[in-house]
């Protein structure tokens, strides 16, 4: 059998999701007063290493990957592309086949989802999905995590509503919806839709998930509130995705119809005054920070996972 790649959220198949969830908050607990840098008890991937290679900027997954491999007792090492021969003609493939040489799982975050798809399909070792233009899986383990921990429940059952662009951290939220059978309602502008084959994958799977124009129709009595960025890295249409998407912000008043105590995510950077207003990310119903945070306890469980130690 060839290694085991999370390029999006379905590699981790219906109860795969859950276990990685369950089992990211149990060692999150388990390791509760440690300082950042020593390692959890059992060390689970003691003698391992990971190699991380950036196309794009990261603030929070190079970290959380990083700190996650020093937690599990392994090694990272992270690479921007620019300084690989890559940039200097030599292929996607010949790349992958010299790192699973030296490593045993790789995390890319790359401009093009199909190089991430070619770099996995010749790689010895496992692959994992740090964000490309379509998805970023990684993200959404770490939103669950929070919503289920900051609730006090499961979030299979819950409703989320997603406003703003139907983008690739969108795109993640909607497989999950569809692989723990929570509700969600996304609210976007004429030409932002999410990629409408993660919609029908999760529809077939049984989730509701809904498209409108209307903010105020998506967030009505939702448990959780999402938006992102209206310009994501490699967009270049900047000026005219500021003025769609502005009827689209995430403001006090647009909070206060979503359901009592309803949680604000975002994945981060936020841009204060665009996507969201400073009094609802800095605000009480904000939870973005435990959200960057638990960026790590995602990323452990999903290597444990890719690395077959999560059965
Ligand atoms: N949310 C997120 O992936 O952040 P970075 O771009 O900083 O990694
Ligand atoms: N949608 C954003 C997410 C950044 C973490 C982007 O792709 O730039």
């Amino acid at each position: 059998m060839g290694a085991r790649h999370l390029l999006n959220l379905s590699d981790l198949g219906p109860g795969g999701l859950r276990r990685v969830l369950d089992h990211a908050r149990a060692r999150k607990l388990a390791r509760s007063g440690l300082p950042n840098g020593t390692a959890d008890s059992d060390a689970p991937l003691s003698g391992h290493v990971l190699a991380s290679l950036f196309e794009k900027p990261s603030t929070r997954t190079r970290l959380s990957f990083d700190v996650a491999m020093r937690q599990l007792g392994g090694e990272a090492i992270t690479l921007a592309a620019g300084g690989l021969q890559l940039g200097r003609g030599e292929t996607i493939e010949d790349t992958s086949r010299v790192f699973t040489q030296f490593v045993d799982a790789v995390m890319i975050r790359a401009n093009r989802h199909r190089d991430v798809e070619a770099f996995a399909r010749v790689s010895g070792v496992p692959v994992l999905n740090g964000l490309t233009e379509l998805s970023h899986p990684c993200q959404i383990v770490a939103d669950i995590l929070t919503v289920e921990e900051t609730l006090g429940r499961k979030a299979d059952g819950t409703l989320w509503a997603w406003v703003g662009d139907g983008n690739n951290v969108c795109n993640s939220i909607i497989e999950a919806a569809g692989l723990l059978g929570f509700r969600l309602r996304i609210a976007h502008p004429e030409g932002y839709a999410p990629d409408a084959g993660f919609v029908d994958a999760a529809r077939a799977r049984g989730a509701e998930v809904e498209l409108t124009t209307s903010p105020e129709a998506a967030v009505a009595g939702a448990d959780v509130v999402v938006t992102d960025t209206w310009v994501s890295m490699g967009d270049s249409d900047a000026e005219a995705r500021l003025r769609d998407l502005k009827p689209y912000q995430v403001t006090a008043g647009l909070m206060a119809a979503a359901a009592p105590g309803a949680l604000f995510l975002h994945c981060l950077p936020a841009h204060r005054g665009e996507e969201v207003t400073a009094e609802v990310i800095d605000g009480p119903q904000s939870v973005v920070w435990a959200e960057a945070g638990n960026r790590v306890h995602a990323q452990k469980a999903l290597l444990l996972w890719a690395l077959g130690k999560l059965d």
